[in-house]
């Protein structure tokens, strides 16, 4: 056995087969003109399932609300036309041997930080908040609720209709979904809010259940889930395992069958305190204390972590011992590549390979180009 070879071993869950336990981690590229994904995205990401990922999952696609999108480039996962552009996607990436998932997605009160653009529509949120103490927008409705629920839910049956294999719920990084988590940023007192974690998870649990009752029991569902948000990146939902599991459990309970658990540097112990300095990741909590299926992601195979590549830093290969060492260990299941796979299409193969000294490394300039 060479050193990475249990990154490729295959892993099952539900009706979607994985040839090994790489993810493309889903990655916002804002070349979707008009919102619709077209040839040149399909061959984007049939680049990378011919490089060998095991599952591709798409960047942040939205779904049928208005301003649930922060950035013109934003591809919708709603209308004909943009559904037709997916349809594309979905087949070359599965000529080209992948698997793929949407990650769908709602950008809440979130302004971008990359354009100065604002929607048509006033932008919502659980209270009208991005941020404690940051007003921006209006605070949703039961009605308004009940139509995004609705609006995931359609985009769900939407993406299985069209042959996708799985598809993610973005619940991270202080986008809606993570908005309702958020006790800086949920302040409701109906259902939808409370002081505890699994009183503000019900919404992402409402979400996950009605997905669930349309896909039916084999169609796998990811959710993606963080405890720092881009407004706060020292926030935690969870300080303790039995408040993580009273976030996360009844999520799964709910339906949800992998925990995309999202961290920037995937070597850092959640519960330090308990488990030391080499304890346990975020994904390795969650699989411990859920039972469910988890990937981890943030800086694999990479020296700096992401956030910087929004200013347009780059970073340079890094060894894979200490990923292959958790995975020996089955801390978690799979694992999720992000900035390693724009400016390496071919990455997943050269690890493969064992041929590390290929490895590039990431280009910020990558970043400007689609290819
Ligand atoms: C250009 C870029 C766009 C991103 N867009 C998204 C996104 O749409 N949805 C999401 O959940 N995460 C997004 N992320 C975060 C990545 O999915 C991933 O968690 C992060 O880059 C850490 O992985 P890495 O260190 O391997 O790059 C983005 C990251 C980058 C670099």
């Amino acid at each position: 056995m060479t050193s990475t070879d249990v990154l490729f071993r295959p892993f099952r869950i539900g009706s979607m087969e994985l040839k090994n336990r790489i993810v493309m981690a889903p990655m916002t590229r804002s070349f979707a003109p008009a919102g619709i994904p077209g040839p040149a995205n399909a061959a984007y990401y049939r680049r990378r399932a011919e490089g060998g990922v095991g599952l591709i999952l798409s960047e942040g696609t939205v779904i049928d609300r208005p301003a649930s999108r922060n950035d013109p480039g934003i591809p919708f996962f709603h209308g004909e036309a943009a559904l037709a552009g997916w349809k594309g996607v979905i087949d070359a990436v599965h000529a080209g041997g992948g698997r793929m998932g949407p990650q769908l997605w709602h950008t809440g009160a979130v302004k971008s930080f990359l354009v100065d653009w604002e929607a048509d529509a006033p932008v919502e949120s659980p209270s009208g908040l991005d941020a404690p103490g940051v007003e921006r927008g209006k605070a949703m409705t039961d009605a308004d609720i009940a139509d995004t629920v609705a609006a995931f839910v359609k985009a769900a049956a939407d993406a299985k209709r069209l042959g996708f294999d799985t598809i993610e719920l973005h619940g991270a990084h202080g986008y809606l979904i993570d908005q309702f988590f958020w006790s800086g940023s949920n302040h409701r007192t109906d259902r939808y809010g409370g002081p505890t974690i699994r009183e503000r998870s019900r919404f992402a649990a409402e979400v996950v259940a009605a997905i669930r009752a349309e896909v039916g029991p084999d169609f796998p569902i990811i959710l993606r889930v963080s405890q720092w948000k881009q407004q706060d990146f020292t926030a935690r939902l969870a300080e303790t395992p039995a408040a993580m599991t009273d976030w996360l459990l009844p999520l799964v309970e709910a339906g949800v069958d992998v925990l995309h658990c999202s961290q920037r540097r995937f070597w850092e112990p959640e519960f330090p305190e308990i488990d030391g300095e080499n304890g346990l990741n975020f994904a390795g909590w969650a699989k411990k204390l859920t039972g469910a299926a988890t990937i981890s992601v943030g800086s694999v195979g990479l020296t700096g972590d992401f956030m910087a590549a929004f200013g347009g830093e780059s970073s340079t290969a890094a060894g894979l011992d200490g990923l292959v060492d958790r995975m020996e260990r089955d801390e978690f299941d799979l694992i999720a590549v992000g900035r390693a796979l724009i400016s390496d299409p071919d990455w997943a193969v050269k690890v493969q390979a064992n041929d590390r000294t290929k490895l590039r490394g990431f280009d910020a300039a990558n970043l400007a180009e689609l290819v």
